[in-house]
């Protein structure tokens, strides 16, 4: 499987890949999370915007933030229609009420951009009780993809094979740290060796010291975004609906608003190539719009980077490991959700 711009690459952005793909955005239900000024979800907006959606959903947690960002779209493009969606994913209540709210809008979500996420270097926890990051950035986009499977399946119904996607929006720091099944809160505790983080993670993310360590939540949960793409891609290739996970390279947003200064130290290390948000958000718009990944040729073969696929490291390839994690969110939703 390939893409079919081999010429994308890490300058490209966000308009050009949405303008090569209009024919495939046109019509559309596109849902997309986490969005606020200066962010990855600013950028999808804009770009998916720009080639006339039929709806664009906004869902995130500070209203204040995603109106003034409807309002952006609007001003530049005032056919599409957007609705704002309240939605907290550090809450599974906020979540339903979120699909709730979506479902009495629309029978029909063609793309669905799980791109909301955080990283944190202190311990916080969900509403639930579970780990901020992985409770954010996996559990609740778990949640919220799974309460709208039926109007994600009646899209793939209405449309050809492999147009309905799923984009779990990932990153490069998924090589920080596998699943953590003996300590998915991430508290410290002693792990099987597949579980830790592999030996080539640089000293500066300080695997060694005792207690939380952020970077290996933020890893896991990355590592969670990935898996779940590879489960559903597999699991709903009868239905026609295909799942990406998709490195958006290095932007400076909000992401890091709460890191301390060592932190953004550390962050600022990790890459020396830089991406405005537009070149950001154009990977995830290949994984969403691109008519040549309509299906996946092996279970691993989900992840993108710079617009192209990408090899994974071995603890986000296996199957078995993807499907353990899927029963272990259902356990932390308290629902079950057979495909
Ligand atoms: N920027 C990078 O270099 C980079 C690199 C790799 C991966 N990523 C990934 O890209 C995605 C987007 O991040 P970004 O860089 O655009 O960061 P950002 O500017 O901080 O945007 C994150 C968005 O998610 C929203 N959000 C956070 N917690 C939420 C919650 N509990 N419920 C609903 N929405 C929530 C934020 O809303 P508020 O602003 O209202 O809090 C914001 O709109 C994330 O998944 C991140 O892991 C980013």
């Amino acid at each position: 499987m390939a893409t079919s711009h081999p010429e994308f690459d890490k300058h490209t952005t966000g308009t050009e890949v949405a303008e090569a793909f209009s024919g495939q955005i046109q019509g559309k239900n596109v849902i997309i999370t986490g969005v606020g000024p200066n962010s990855l979800g600013e950028a999808l907006a804009l770009a998916i915007g720009s080639q006339q959606p039929a709806n664009l959903f906004l869902a995130s947690r500070t209203e204040a933030k995603v109106q003034q960002v409807a309002d952006e779209v609007r001003k530049l493009y005032p056919e599409v229609s957007i609705e704002s969606v309240a939605l907290d994913l550090a809450s599974q209540k906020s979540i339903h009420a979120a699909a709730a709210h979506i479902q009495g809008l629309t029978d029909r979500i063609d793309i669905l951009i799980n791109n909301a996420g955080v990283m944190l270097l202190k311990p916080e926890k969900t509403e639930e009780g579970i780990e901020m990051q992985f409770g954010t950035n996996h559990i609740g986009p778990f949640l919220f993809t799974n309460l709208l499977m039926p109007q994600l399946k009646n899209a793939a119904k209405l449309s050809e094979s492999g147009s309905t996607r799923i984009v779990n929006v990932t990153s490069a720091g998924y090589q920080i740290s596998p699943i953590r099944f003996h300590d998915y809160n991430t508290e410290g505790k002693e792990v099987p060796l597949d579980e830790r983080p592999p030996d080539r993670v640089p000293a500066m993310f300080n695997m060694e010291a005792p207690g939380y360590n952020g970077w290996i939540g933020y890893g896991q949960s990355k590592t969670a975004n990935i898996l779940f793409a590879m489960y559903l891609s597999h699991n709903l290739a009868k239905d026609g609906i295909v799942s990406y996970g998709v490195h958006p390279g290095s932007i400076e947003t909000g992401l890091s608003r709460s890191l301390d200064d060592n932190g953004n130290e550390v962050i600022s290390k990790t890459n020396d190539f830089w991406k405005t948000a537009d070149q950001g958000a154009a990977g995830m718009l290949v994984a969403a719009f691109d008519p040549n990944l309509k299906s996946v040729s092996e279970p691993s073969a989900v992840y993108l980077a710079d617009c192209q696929f990408d090899e994974l490291q071995p603890h986000a390839t296996s199957l078995d490991v993807a499907e353990r994690l899927f029963h272990l969110s259902e356990e932390l939703v308290g629902m079950e959700f057979p495909l």
